[in-house]
């Protein structure tokens, strides 16, 4: 069993199918991840699974992996912190989760903005503009920058789950780049398609930030980090200047009237 631990997921799950369904029971979603080479032993201690959650799901990954032996299913030793479930965020960690609100308010308008866009209206391609220019100026150089340049500089930068965030960064550029090309060229389905893609790729990457890396990096940080990242996330901020946050702020908030408005237009 011990081999197992120190093996690459996505080799444990191609030899193994079943343990892949096992770990999703328990919301690993390591099946769809595209890089894999997590071992297992680091997953348990990534997701902070209670000790109960641990043992239980370790006995069944066992009895796949040794259908006919009895295994001592050895405890994984954990360099982190404790195995609280519930989300506390360290003061830097909980300025990114709230900034993800922000991001998540833009992206729960998109479905609206898409379904009501006619691109023949100036207004409208103005409209898909500046959501473009949200994703850039806010997630992306505001947010995804502080992730990048500062925060993600204190793990190691090859290990799979903070290369899994930064593949999802490159792949919100492209949509948002596609999505300007796309207004230029006033083409619906690839704004469609684009637009769409980015609020989904944005919706899981958030919640696995929310969920599993912020709290598996805050415990294992210390106090100086802590308060080292706070000052640096304020540097940071003050140097993108606030116009960024008031800009982005604005927009969503208009968004958000107009779908409204036309809704009670249409009641
Ligand atoms: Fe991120
Ligand atoms: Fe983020």
């Amino acid at each position: 069993m011990e081999s197992y631990l120190n093996t690459p997921i996505k080799e444990v799950i191609t030899k193994f199918t079943q343990v892949g369904q096992i770990l999703e029971e328990y919301q690993i979603g390591c099946v769809p991840c595209s890089v894999g080479t997590c071992l297992l032993k680091d997953i348990i201690e990534i997701h902070n699974l209670s000790e109960e959650d641990e043992r239980a799901l370790m006995a069944r990954i066992a009895k796949v992996i040794y259908p006919d032996r009895k295994i001592d299913v050895p405890r994984i030793s954990r360099k982190t912190g404790s195995r609280t479930k519930e989300l506390k965020y360290s003061p830097p960690m909980k300025k990114l989760v709230e900034e993800h609100v922000l991001i998540k308010r833009w992206i729960a308008l998109i479905p609206q903005v898409l379904e009501d866009l006619d691109l023949e209206s100036s207004e409208d391609r103005q409209l898909v503009l500046e959501g473009v220019d949200f994703i850039r100026s806010y997630a992306d150089k505001f947010h995804h920058a502080k992730e990048e340049d500062i925060l993600f500089k204190y793990f190691d930068e090859k290990l799979d789950i903070v290369k899994t965030m930064l593949d999802d960064h490159t792949t919100a550029r492209g949509h948002a780049k596609a999505v300007s090309e796309a207004v230029e060229k006033k083409d619906k389905e690839k704004i469609v398609k684009h637009l769409g893609a980015y609020g989904e790729l944005l919706t899981e990457h958030i919640k696995k930030e929310d969920e599993i890396l912020y709290p598996w990096m805050d415990r294992g940080l210390s106090v100086k980090q802590v308060g080292e990242l706070f000052s640096r996330f304020y540097e940071a901020d003050q140097a993108s200047g606030q116009g960024v946050t008031e800009r982005c702020v604005h927009f969503v908030i208009r968004v958000e009237e107009r779908i409204r408005n036309r809704k009670e237009v249409v009641k």
